[in-house]
């Protein structure tokens, strides 16, 4: 067996979570990655046979029985991911029930999953009907966007268009826009249910007063989303007070759509 610590996928999920930390956007044990692995890419790794534990998950997601993840666990700092991947990350199957996970490797202090994982998994399998290859849902606390939350409408398609007007490429990056919920109690199968509706029809979803969940294909394509949609937010928190002079207009707004073969999210623009 290979190095699990050399594997690609464990690599970049520590290049990634680092940089998640070094963005801000986790302090303390705040947020919670999420990467569904092949089995063809975890067996060069791991004997899959070899059960370390079984943790129930405290819901069934059937759709996805048999599929491999590697998660964040709960309580653990972004700041530490990188010098003790064992103890802060964990990969696992889900059984074929979808209710257990089989634990494989990690969780090594005895500890768990994130308890966002009904969010997680949940999300996953709404963006995965939408796109087979999704592979990831990441979880943080942008400062930005937080704020934005107290002062803007929670309207989604006033935040949308609000995003959209703050950087030219906002629409190209995330055309199907940011479904927003509003303050719900985080950690729960409510919220996990919620978010995964919302991502029927969008890979970023703003949790108000708490952060923003994204989608995507790999690590690098999710940071991306949420790195963009952070860096609109923050235009917008240093404009917000101050007179508004010039925006990107909803023309203009097309012409980029249209430009970078895009369908923006139908009814956004007027
Ligand atoms: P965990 O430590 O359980 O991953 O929770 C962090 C968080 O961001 C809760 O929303
Ligand atoms: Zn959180």
């Amino acid at each position: 067996m290979k190095d699990i610590l050399t594997a690609p996928f464990m690599v970049e999920m520590i290049r990634t979570v680092t940089n998640m930390y070094a963005h801000g956007w986790d302090e303390r044990n705040g947020g919670n990655v999420s990467l569904m692995l092949d089995e063809n890419e975890v067996s060069e790794y791991l004997d899959t046979n070899k059960i370390l534990r079984e943790i129930s998950i405290g819901f069934t997601a059937p759709k996805l029985a048999g599929k491999y993840f590697l998660v964040t666990g709960t309580g653990k700092y972004f700041k530490n991911m990188q010098y003790d991947p064992a103890k802060n990350m964990g990969l696992f199957r889900l059984n074929k029930n979808g209710d257990t996970a089989e634990l494989l490797w990690g969780y090594s202090d005895g500890g768990r999953f994130t308890s966002e994982l009904p969010a997680h998994l949940m999300s996953h399998i709404a963006r995965l009907e939408v796109n087979p290859e999704n592979h990831v849902v990441m979880h943080c606390h942008p400062a930005n966007l937080l704020a934005m939350t107290y002062v803007h409408s929670l309207d989604e398609r006033e935040f949308t268009r609000t995003l959209w007007q703050m950087c030219t490429e906002c629409i190209v990056v995330f055309p199907d826009g940011v479904n927003v919920l509003p303050w719900m109690l985080c950690g729960t199968n409510e919220i996990g249910e919620a978010t995964a509706a919302k991502m029927n029809t969008a890979r970023l979803v703003v949790w108000s007063q708490h952060g923003i969940y994204g989608a995507g294909a790999d690590l690098d394509e999710t940071f991306g989303l949420i790195e963009t949609a952070e860096k609109a937010a923050e235009i917008y928190m240093k404009i917000a007070h101050l007179p508004l002079v010039t925006t990107i207009s909803d023309e203009q707004l097309k012409t980029l759509a249209a430009a970078f073969k895009v369908t923006y999210r139908e009814g956004y623009l007027n």
